[in-house]
């Protein structure tokens, strides 16, 4: 395993840009340290572990005030962003049946929100509204409230979003939903831990946490930009009222009353008390510290990249998350050019582009990027017929297929085949 383990994609030496987020040798073996000593414990019932109660309890309070809620913000852990934004759409399903009757609910988001919302939409049956984007690649308030209709019981924002890294305008959106008597959700899964930061050392990202009174409840992954263990997010609502539509009860079961908060029966302690540690551990000044650091290396890849000729960066990137298409090149086979000098990539769709998120992992390989990025730029300009081969031509022919359940059915054959070995 050891063996193993070494020859993953190096993400330790910043050669990954997303999916790991990494602080150091040091901060790891302490998360590792706390999550060992909660390694066996279960916070399915926080009744028999009441160290775990108290850390639920304290990573919620902390994140809440942390995005400005009041005391009656109120929240649970859960095991990621996907399973916080799957409680946020199973939460306002059922506080519209309760309060509202509607049968046949409806959310409003901008195609720019995270794929996990397509996944609720399925799982619970809820009709989504996907809004195209305005010109700066944020959510379009004007077109979201059209989209609104008497089964809407929720709009969402993102701050910021995963494809281009832009907080939508949140307080204009939140005012939509606040008129419209509908729930408001910030995604801050990915900006939770950064945003606020950010905000404090002048980033211009509006108002766009508690503090806008139309925001009805917020996810914030402490697994990610609060670097934590895996497994940690926090999902928090305007009150304990909202809050108690997330919430499962089985009163009548031969095996016990069995009250369960959110998607999970067993939830890993380990994860919990990491996530505790860690908040403990980085504090506030650590907090800043890092979101300084990390947007240092962001704006001098921002700016290299935009130094390059025949790429260009999607809408302003304030943060670390941002996105680039060829222009005059072919962004996917730029992508394979990237990989054959040793940088794992993210490519999205709509439009092409290659994706990247900046963690601190990334402080000493901003100069050696660049250069690779403007090698491989120079490499697709000289050969054009790179953008036929390689995974450039897989992704090309992909992502101009002209039916998407096509697109889905060669996906799914390729999950087949991934857990079938
Ligand atoms: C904005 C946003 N929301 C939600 C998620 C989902 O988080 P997870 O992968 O922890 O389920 C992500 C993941 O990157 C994200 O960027």
């Amino acid at each position: 395993m050891r063996a193993l383990a070494a020859a993953e994609a190096s993400w330790e030496e910043g050669r990954t840009w997303s999916l790991v987020y990494h602080a150091g040798e040091e901060h790891t073996a302490f998360l590792k340290e706390a999550h060992g000593l909660f390694f066996s414990e279960n916070a399915l019932n926080p009744m028999a572990f009441p160290a775990l109660r108290r850390f639920e309890a304290e990573v919620v309070r902390m994140t809440a005030s942390m995005l400005h809620g009041d005391d009656q913000v109120a929240g649970t852990m859960t095991s990621g962003g996907t399973e916080s934004l799957l409680m946020a759409v199973k939460t306002y399903r059922d506080w519209a049946r309760a309060t509202k009757g509607i049968t046949h609910p409806e959310m409003v988001l901008p195609v720019t929100a995270h794929a996990a919302f397509d996944k609720a939409a399925h799982y619970f049956g809820v009709k989504q509204v996907r809004v195209p984007m305005g010109d700066d690649v944020r959510a379009d308030p004007a077109a979201m409230e059209a989209a609104i209709t008497p089964n809407t019981i929720l709009m969402v924002g993102s701050a910021p979003d995963y494809p281009f890294g832009q907080v939508d305008p949140i307080e204009d959106l939140a005012g939509i939903a606040a008129d419209h008597e509908i729930g408001f959700h910030v995604d801050a899964c990915l900006g939770g831990f950064l945003v606020p930061w950010a905000e404090r050392l002048g980033v211009p990202v509006g108002v766009w946490d508690f503090r806008v009174p139309g925001v009805t409840s917020m996810s914030a992954d402490v697994h990610k930009y609060g670097f934590a263990a895996k497994g940690a997010s926090t999902i928090l609502y305007r009150s304990a009222e909202l809050r108690r539509f997330q919430f499962h009860v089985t009163a009548d079961w031969p095996g016990g009353i069995y009250a369960s908060p959110s998607m999970a029966g067993t939830r890993p302690g380990g994860s919990i008390a990491a996530a505790w540690a860690a908040l403990q551990a980085i504090g506030q000044d650590g907090y800043l510290a890092m979101t300084e650091q990390i947007l240092d290396i962001s704006r001098r890849l921002v700016n290299g990249i935009r130094q390059i000729e025949g790429i260009e960066l999607l809408g302003n990137p304030l943060l670390s998350v941002f996105a680039f298409v060829g222009t005059d090149v072919d962004t996917y086979a730029v992508g394979d050019q990237l990989e054959a000098r040793g940088w794992h990539v993210d490519r999205q769709i709509k439009p092409a582009s290659l994706h990247f998120m900046v963690t601190p992992a990334h402080a000493g390989i901003v100069d050696r990027f660049l250069e690779d990025l403007q090698a491989s730029v120079d490499e697709v300009r000289a050969h054009p017929e790179l953008a036929t081969s390689g995974q450039a031509a897989m992704y090309g022919m992909m992502t101009t297929l002209p039916d998407t359940g096509m697109l889905e059915e060669i996906v799914l054959q390729t999950l087949d085949g991934l857990y079938s070995v």
